[in-house]
């Protein structure tokens, strides 16, 4: 059988990692300046992590969401308390696509309205409303065409108030940072803007910190920054440091009823155990205020190399625009400097490492795009 062809490779296998560090097959090894697109938070194979998987799995690897699995709650303990949003509960599943289908579900559910508000570029996953809340048309297929979505452009709030004002729209889904979009920033007013009018129309306001979640920007999510709370916020990625885990964090306004929401595979003992180890990590290691000196250090530096059009974002999501492709940059610095980089679209490098990325790193990483830059 071979493997439904759907993404452009780089002739590169890697075999193993270690901190922001990995390793092909070959023996070569990399910075990695990418995290397997944002998803290494604690950094590759941390030992805690690995024991606590390990552990976990001589144990129990899975059993039903049908009986007590106590790990859910330590991990929701553990997540109120390094978020802030311990009055908020918690609903577990596999992906960040899936985390926003139950948010977005779940809005309706509650206020009983169908249309959603998206953003310009955003992304939000791949399943049916999900992918219908991206704007991209060419990966939303004809049965996912149906929900109704409008999309708007960011930073402008007299847009969303004359939709909200139609008295149809269920919800409002946004990123805490555009990612796939190219590392663009909502205003800290335009999110408190959407929280008003949210509450005044009776919308449910979504975060999608799958992404600019989980430390990444700084704060635990990027919209702290604006000092809002949402009604739902989604999380995915850095939460399991590699394992499949999301989560979907849920205002004390929405009522549970049984059956409403449901998964096989979600907040099993091995996603909990992942998930558990990764936020002792934070907090053992303070990976959030390490994010926000690296970050910081890292902008400031890129700030002064030439050639460079625009330089976006907070803590360690930082996109760099230049003027013109940046396929031969990117491919230099993997290829010649060893750097795995992300790109979006066609002009911009996202940066997003592990969180645990050390200013020395970060140094190597400076001095190794400036020979590709040649300055
Ligand atoms: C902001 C955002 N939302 C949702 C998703 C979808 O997450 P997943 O691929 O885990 O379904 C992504 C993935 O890149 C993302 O960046």
């Amino acid at each position: 059988m071979k493997l439904f062809d759907v993404y452009p490779l780089f002739n590169i296998e890697i075999v193993e990692g270690k901190g922001c560090k990995v390793w092909d097959k070959e023996g070569t090894e990399y910075l990695d300046l990418y995290g397997g697109h944002a998803v290494i938070s604690v950094g590759h194979s941390h030992p805690v992590y690995v024991k606590a998987i390990t552990e976990q799995v001589k144990k129990l690897g899975f059993y039903s969401n049908s009986v007590i699995n106590s790990l859910q709650q330590v991990l929701a303990d553990k997540l109120g308390k390094a978020s802030g949003y311990d009055d908020y509960s918690l609903f577990l599943i596999n992906s960040g696509a899936e985390a926003n289908e139950n948010a977005l579900k779940l809005a309706s559910f509650h206020n009983g309205k169908k249309r959603v508000i998206a953003f310009e570029h955003a992304f939000h996953g791949r399943t049916s409303a999900a992918v219908r809340v991206t704007d991209n048309p060419k990966i939303i297929a004809p049965v996912n065409e149906d929900l109704a979505v409008t999309y708007l452009p960011l930073n402008n709030a007299d847009l969303v108030e004359k939709e909200l004002q139609k008295g149809d729209v269920s919800s409002v889904i946004i990123e805490g940072i555009q990612g796939v979009g190219g590392i663009q920033l909502p205003s800290d007013t335009f999110m408190q803007n959407l929280r008003e009018l949210c509450t005044q129309y009776d919308v449910c306001l979504i975060l999608d910190e799958i992404q600019s979640g989980y430390g990444r920007s700084g704060k635990f999510f990027a919209h702290q920054y604006a000092g809002i709370k949402p009604d739902l916020i989604t999380v995915a990625k850095g939460i399991g440091n590699g394992f499949p885990v999301a989560g979907l964090l849920i205002s004390p306004m929405f009522n549970p009823v049984y059956g409403m929401l449901g998964t096989t595979f979600g907040g099993n003992h091995l996603a909990c155990a992942a998930a558990i180890a990764v936020l002792d990590i934070f907090e053992e290691e303070k990976l959030i205020e390490n994010t926000a000196e690296v970050g910081a250090y890292l902008m400031k530096e890129l700030a002064l190399l030439p050639g460079i059009k625009e330089i976006r974002g907070r803590g360690l999501m930082i996109g760099l625009e230049f003027e013109e492709s940046i396929r031969e940059v990117r491919s230099k610095l993997l290829f010649e400097e060893k750097v795995f980089t992300g790109v979006a679209g066609t002009n911009t490098i996202r940066l997003l490492p592990p969180l645990c990325l050390s200013i020395e790193e970060a140094v190597d990483f400076i001095s190794r795009f400036k020979k590709v830059l040649n300055v």
